[in-house]
């Protein structure tokens, strides 16, 4: 029996078991489908491209690009003249070409744990095709940009296939998202559309979206930008019109909840009154591989949003390929992942990767804890549950309320355990293994980005012989690289510095909306030649890439990426701040917390009033899911003498810990002190 310290810091290889059945059973072969997926592009993924639908097949040389900002536009191309359409190919292509129409897409699984329902693949192509007819009869068009703003409910999957279908461009504003955030999305992409619901409920607490969503449309018109329509998904119930029994949409005959929603008749629509007398068939609207297929709002460093754009064909090959490989995913396996569809994991590894391989999810519309901290485990036993991905946040909030919540179900169906988001601490991975998988599944953790749009860097669970905390080695397709920041150079073997990649796999972003040279400055102008994650990363003696974290100014809440800047500047906005600095504490449970240094204006009080009002400001301005978790007065902060703010010397007051290496280019080094005497009791976190 090995002893705690050393199942850290063992290697876990798969079963012969589980290699049995794997789609890659050995490093050996993993090397030699990589090696080819990188030298030989052209046929690696032109082979893949044959399993899908195109109206022009790909021909010949699939990948056109530059990646040096000193020759010239950053671009990225593939399979560039092939002509396709992604709802056909997760729809059509299975319920027509491979006979699959029975067969289960989602098993749904509601907040409450009564409350559940399923949809095939030909039930949720007849209600694509309905809501894209919907879309068009509304007067919305190919490239136009469409936002969604839902929970995780089946309409979600329907609006956003419907969009793909039509050739208009989706934009998903996570439902946590306060109106303000959902605004300046809104306004960024000009979406003239916004796809909503009337609310839902996250564990108990009641979270009415239609409210939200009208607090943003009238924030676009004090911008001068008026959304023209808002479709509503009547999810639960309306105590006025009641709930309508002949609606085709399956949500609007779940029990009235007696939520009143705010109706605008100018231009709010109830979807399930539009979903009434449509046409089942819908022709979709052939796309070039590299047009859009939607865009994705991510935190940028300098406060502002990033709207990255994914295009058709690269996107629809990469998601489906490494959903296949990462979970090895086979037919009639139950496939599940907790994320929610408004991140790019929803999007790529709820939605796309699965249905593009005809894969049978179950899709969980609540939260781990509610009714109680054993609510996956029970649903994993009630579906069969055989691959289930998840963030190490949930784990490590899970694992608090201790190991009975999960033994007490018998999740002997589990396979394959993923986990994404942040770096897993290899203590949570060991609990994750251990507890959860039984010591018999193996863990993958995979490493990517809202801009990789698919797994980068990651273990194949019939094959690599997993390091806990390690996110081992890179996806097909994808060639990394470690640059040490002071030469600017790749490092060779064992090291630690940046995280880049050296080409482009098919699911890369193409560019951020509206502004590429933004998208060129942000990921290619600090290593010419290098797509730069923006992630620190060490590579062992063994090979492995260890991810260590961010290393500009982004924070990863719980899985969440922030700005730092996006914080300071909603605190700002409050009448008592003169100026913010916020940075990252380390946190047990959600990896990283946020701390922020405030500096009050002449006359103000810095007392828990303040304090309260400070969080409920960034609440409101970014989400719920961003309020900051410590608030410190800092009469002065500390800077250099050309005023730049040292955010290394305030993560090291926030920690309490004295070792600041050399502060000589302060301006002024007693702050130092002042602001160390300052610090809150915080506690253990
Ligand atoms: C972090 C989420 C370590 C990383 C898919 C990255 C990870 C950012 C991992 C992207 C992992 C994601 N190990 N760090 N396995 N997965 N990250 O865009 O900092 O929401 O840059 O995409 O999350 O977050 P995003």
């Amino acid at each position: 029996m090995a002893t705690h310290e050393e199942a850290l810091k063992a290697v876990y290889k798969p079963s012969a078991e589980f290699q049995k059945n794997a789609h890659v059973s050995s490093m050996e072969k993993y090397r030699e489908m990589h090696k080819q997926s990188v030298e030989d592009p052209d046929t690696f993924w032109g082979n893949i491209a044959k399993d899908f639908y195109w109206k022009t097949a790909p021909e010949g040389k699939v990948l056109d690009y530059n990646f040096n900002v000193s020759k010239g536009k950053i671009e990225i191309k593939w399979f560039e003249g092939a002509v396709t359409n992604i709802c056909y190919n997760v729809l059509d292509r299975n319920v027509k070409d491979r006979g699959l129409g029975d067969r289960i897409a989602f098993y749904w699984e509601g907040n409450d744990p009564d409350d559940s329902a399923k949809y095939t693949y030909g039930e949720l192509l007849k209600l694509v095709c309905k809501f894209a007819n919907v879309l068009k009869s509304q007067g919305v068009k190919k490239g136009d940009r469409v936002a969604i703003y839902m929970p995780m409910i089946i309409e979600l999957v329907v609006a956003m296939l419907a969009c793909a279908r039509i050739g208009a461009v989706h934009s998903i504003v996570f439902a946590g998202f306060s109106s303000e955030s959902l605004a300046g999305r809104i306004l960024d992409a000009k979406c003239e559309m916004l796809i909503t619901t009337d609310g839902v409920y996250r564990g108990t607490k009641l979270i009415n979206l239609k409210e939200i969503s009208d607090g943003a449309m009238a924030k676009c018109k004090e911008n001068a930008f008026s959304v023209k329509k808002c479709i509503v998904v009547r999810h639960l119930g309306d105590p006025v019109n009641g709930t309508d029994d002949k609606t085709s949409s399956p949500a609007a005959k779940r029990p009235c909840k007696n939520l009143r929603t705010p109706w605008n008749p100018d231009k709010d629509m109830w979807w399930h009154e539009l979903m009434t007398d449509v046409s089942e068939e819908c022709e979709p609207e052939w796309m070039g591989a590299e047009e859009p297929l939607f865009m994705l709002y991510t935190s940028g460093s300098t406060g502002k949003p990033k709207g990255v754009l994914h295009t058709t064909g690269g996107y629809m090959l990469y998601t489906a390929t490494t959903f296949k490989y990462t979970f090895d995913y086979h037919p009639d396996d139950i496939y599940h992942c907790t994320a929610d569809i408004g991140w790019i994991t929803g999007h790529s590894y709820v939605v796309y990767g699965p249905m593009a391989n005809a894969a049978t999810s179950v899709m969980f519309e609540g939260v781990p804890t509610y009714p109680d901290a054993g609510r996956f485990w029970e649903y994993v036993d009630k579906y069969k549950i055989n691959q289930f991905y998840t963030a190490p946040t949930a784990i490590r909030s899970l694992m608090k309320f201790g190991d009975s919540f999960v033994t007490k179900h018998s999740r002997a169906s589990l396979k394959v355990l993923g986990t994404v988001g942040e770096p897993i601490n290899p203590e949570a991975w060991v609990w994750y293994h251990k507890v959860v998988g039984d010591g018999r599944c193996p863990v993958v953790d995979t490493f990517w980005q809202t801009e990789t749009g698919g797994h980068v860097v990651t273990p194949l669970p019939g094959c690599t012989p997993a390091k806990p905390g390690a996110a081992c080695f890179p996806f097909f397709g994808v060639v990394p690289a470690i640059i040490d920041e002071s030469t600017g150079k790749e490092i060779d073997g064992p090291g630690e510095g940046y995280l880049v990649f050296k080409q482009p796999w098919p699911g890369i972003m193409r560019t951020v909306y509206g502004d590429h040279e933004r998208f060129e400055r942000t990921y290619f102008s600090k290593f010419p030649g290098y797509y730069v994650t923006g992630d620190g990363c060490r590579r062992d003696a063994d090979g492995y890439y260890w991810i260590t974290g961010r290393i500009d100014d982004m924070l990863n809440v719980s899985g969440h990426l922030l700005s730092t800047a996006e914080i300071e500047s909603s605190l700002v906005e409050h009448p008592s701040i003169a100026e913010a600095a916020v940075v990252s504490h380390p946190h047990k449970v959600k990896g990283e917390s946020t701390y922020c240094f405030v500096t009050l204006k002449d006359g103000t009080a810095f007392n828990d009033d303040l304090v309260s009002e400070l969080k409920d400001q960034v609440r409101k301005t970014i989400g719920p899911f961003a309020k900051p978790d410590y608030i410190q007065n800092a009469p002065a902060l500390p800077k250099t003498r050309s005023g730049k703010i040292m955010r290394r010397v305030l993560r090291k007051i926030a920690c309490n810990d004295r070792d600041f290496g050399d502060i000589s280019t302060l301006a002024d080094p007693s702050v130092v002190e002042l602001l160390l005497e300052n610090r809150p009791n915080i506690g253990d976190v």
